[in-house]
């Protein structure tokens, strides 16, 4: 694997843009024959970059071959506030011509389990990505919590050490809003061709100049550190979030 590539921008609108023009020419050059896996980060980073996306590259992202997969969910309806697959609906999907059976939602359902909606995910995900070889998405977005964790991959939790399932169950702290969570693992991230780290904010200052600096002792408490990518992963952070 390549070593990441690490943009630094003045702000969080410059950072999307950019990550846009680099999503839009990783998507168009993709070769014609295969089918795009695109997996979207949750949180709040991601919305402008999204926006970016569904305008100004409307007419240039191949939107008819992607398939749309998310890193995480909260275990909530997909109409609740809280959901990162309304936040995704309501600042992409909506806008492009995405055909409806190519968006793979984690399904909440009444009733269904952690467990049994964590193990549908995994099927989908498999039936999906299947026959790529070790490979599962083309691009995964992927943000930075103030703790280091991504996508519901949280400091100290016990699905930091999955090793097969590319979807479990997981559980953000009790601060967090919604506390069940489904998320994809490091197997499926890891496997990502190219990943993007979205990062802006003062806030996440420590742990991301821990992880740029030394990723393997930072392993230990934030679990960002441990992503990788088949091919290339890239840091598209923001000033206030870098420092000095
Ligand atoms: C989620 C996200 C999570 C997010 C980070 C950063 O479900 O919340 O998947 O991993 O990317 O918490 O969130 P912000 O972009 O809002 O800072």
């Amino acid at each position: 694997m390549n070593p990441p590539l690490i943009h630094i921008y003045e702000d969080a609108l410059a950072l999307a843009a950019a990550a846009a023009l680099e999503a839009s020419e990783l998507l168009s050059r993709a070769p014609a024959e295969r089918p795009l896996l695109v997996c979207l980060s949750g949180g709040s980073t991601p919305r402008p970059f999204h926006r970016v996306l569904a305008t100004t590259y409307l007419d240039v992202i191949p939107w008819e071959r992607i398939h749309i997969f998310w890193g995480d969910e909260r275990y909530v309806p997909p109409d609740h506030p809280e959901s990162n697959v309304r936040m995704a609906e309501e600042t992409l999907l909506r806008d492009v011509p995405i055909p409806a059976d190519q968006v793979h939602r984690i399904s909440w359902s009444e009733g269904r389990s952690l467990e049994e909606a964590a193990a549908l995910y995994d099927e989908e995900l498999r039936r999906v990505a299947g026959g790529r070889g070790d490979v599962t998405f083309d691009l995964t977005v992927l943000g930075l919590g103030d703790d280091g964790h991504t996508a519901s991959l949280f400091p100290g939790t016990p699905v930091l050490s999955e090793t097969e399932r590319w979807a479990a169950p997981g559980q953000a702290p009790p601060t967090a809003a919604v506390r069940e969570r489904i998320t994809l693992t490091y197997p499926a991230l890891n496997a990502s061709r190219h990943v993007f780290f979205l990062v802006a904010g003062p806030g996440k200052r420590e742990p991301l100049r821990a992880i740029l600096d030394d990723p393997t002792s930072a392993g230990n408490r934030f679990p960002a550190a441990a992503v990788s990518a088949a091919e290339q992963l890239h840091w598209f952070v923001d000033a206030s979030a870098y420092g000095g």
